[in-house]
């Protein structure tokens, strides 16, 4: 069972990015305890985090090879990019879309997402447990197509 994370710009800000909003810990630590999380339950994790939409993009692409499901924070490419939607559409994968934030509790333009409605679910506002939840939501998605 291959998992792909993905996070979008300003996550490798994590740790001293608006702390109280985002949490006080960077994202290697939180890709370290998902990578621990992982391989109990069966899960290779692979993992990429850019501030571009084009490598996020043909992270996607590449994607196409050999992974089975992706866990993605687009970040702020989540409120506006219609690139990223079509790139997941393309390699039919499904996904999960996380947040660390409540983005519904935040301002009127993160309300929107251009991805929410083709994923297998979305989790928000429950800070790096989210990713967590994300991978069980994952795993069992996969085990009952087989
Ligand atoms: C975020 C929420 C987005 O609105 C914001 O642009 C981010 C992080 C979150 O994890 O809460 O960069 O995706």
């Amino acid at each position: 069972m291959k998992v792909l994370l993905l996070n979008g710009p300003n996550l490798n800000m994590l740790g001293k990015r608006e702390p109280e909003v985002y949490g006080s810990r960077t994202l290697a630590d939180i890709v370290t305890d998902l990578r621990q999380i992982a391989s109990q339950n069966g899960i290779t994790l692979s993992d990429v985090q850019s501030n571009a939409e084009h490598e996020l993009i043909d992270a996607i692409h590449q994607a196409h090879e050999n992974i089975d499901f992706i866990i993605i924070n687009p970040a702020a490419y989540t409120h506006t990019s219609v690139a990223i939607r079509d790139a997941l559409l393309s390699v039919a994968i499904p996904y999960i879309e996380v947040h660390l934030s409540n983005v519904h509790a935040r301002e009127p333009f993160r309300h929107h997402s251009y991805l929410a409605d083709k994923a297998v679910g979305v989790i928000c506002g429950l800070g790096e447990q989210g990713y967590e939840f994300a991978l069980y939501a994952a795993k069992k998605h996969l085990q009952q197509q087989k």
